[in-house]
């Protein structure tokens, strides 16, 4: 899968490779109005990373609704919704409108979103809130719905149990580690919101160590997210016990990275003889 925030709605890549060969797109972070994210500068590069600090800029929720889904609705390939919002409120209005639309397969619920004032990752800080939101958008929807986990909390098993109990049909896992670039020209923090969210490469051990934990204590399915850039990646997450993964930053790089992962996992499973890919799901765990 491509992860939220990093393929646009899917349109921009389709030009680029063949994106149908995926095995499922993760669209932009929505939100119920359209937001225009936060002050630039939103981005700095960090040693094998990336902060960023983008806050949800989106087209909001109607014109996802009219615009994107009807060209999803022509593709092969399944289409996620990332949603984001302040109270549980905005997430089960966010729910409701993509209920029974054409073309949306699944959504995504970001409780884990450093980058805005209210909201997003608070409710994923915490056990309750978040088994709160995930209950609330499974009572109003019929879709599968994931949970999206952030790191930025102390116990990030509790949460993953807590939202697998509320009704989670699979839990995705890490959003961005909170960071800091300081500009030392200007004595400042570069980023205009001063911290952001760190993603890529650098944060790969720690997204593998998180979905080993979680993998080892729910049921449902994990999505394994962060640093991915190879199918030797892919395959470390899937050994470590997720069903599934996610491509993020490294497409900016590399905008053919989640097909080349996919491939990548592919080769190595024809090297190694393995037929399921389930053979090889939670593999690592002794
Ligand atoms: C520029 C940018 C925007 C992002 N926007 C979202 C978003 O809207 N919703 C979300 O759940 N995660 C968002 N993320 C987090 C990614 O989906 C992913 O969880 C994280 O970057 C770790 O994976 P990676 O190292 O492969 O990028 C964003 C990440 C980046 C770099």
């Amino acid at each position: 899968m491509t992860a939220a925030g990093t393929f646009g709605y899917g349109t921009e890549y389709s030009q680029i490779f063949d994106i149908q060969k995926l095995g499922a797109i993760v669209c932009k972070g929505t939100t119920l109005e359209p937001r225009e994210g936060n002050p630039q500068p939103r981005l700095a590069e960090t040693a094998s990373g990336l902060l960023n600090s983008i806050g949800l800029q989106n087209i909001g929720v109607k014109a996802l609704i009219k615009e994107k889904a009807p060209l999803w609705a022509g593709w092969r390939v399944p289409v996620i919704v990332n949603i984001a919002g302040e109270t549980v409120d905005d997430y089960t209005k966010l729910a409701n409108e993509l209920d029974g639309v054409a073309g949306i397969s699944g959504i995504e619920v970001n409780i884990s979103c450093p980058n805005i004032k209210a909201g997003g990752a608070e409710f994923g800080a915490n056990p309750e809130s978040a088994a709160r939101v995930t209950a609330a958008v499974k009572s109003t929807t019929s879709l599968p719905i994931l949970v999206k986990l952030t790191p930025n909390t102390s116990d990030i098993v509790k949460i993953a149990i807590a939202v697998a109990e509320a009704g989670a049909d699979a839990i995705s896992l890490i959003n961005t580690l909170k960071g800091m670039y300081i500009d030392i020209t200007t004595h400042r923090p570069l980023l205009g919101r001063k911290t952001g969210g760190l993603s890529g490469p650098a944060i790969k051990p720690i997204a593998l160590a998180m979905v080993y934990e979680v993998a080892g204590a729910v049921e449902v399915p994990v999505i394994g997210c962060g640093g991915i850039t190879a199918g030797s990646d892919g395959i470390e997450f899937i050994m470590a016990g997720a069903s599934a993964v996610q491509v993020g930053t490294a497409t900016f790089t590399n905008p053919r990275a989640p097909l080349d992962v996919l491939e990548g996992i592919e080769q190595f499973m024809k090297k190694e003889g393995v037929k399921d890919i389930a053979e090889l799901i939670g593999a690592a765990r002794g």
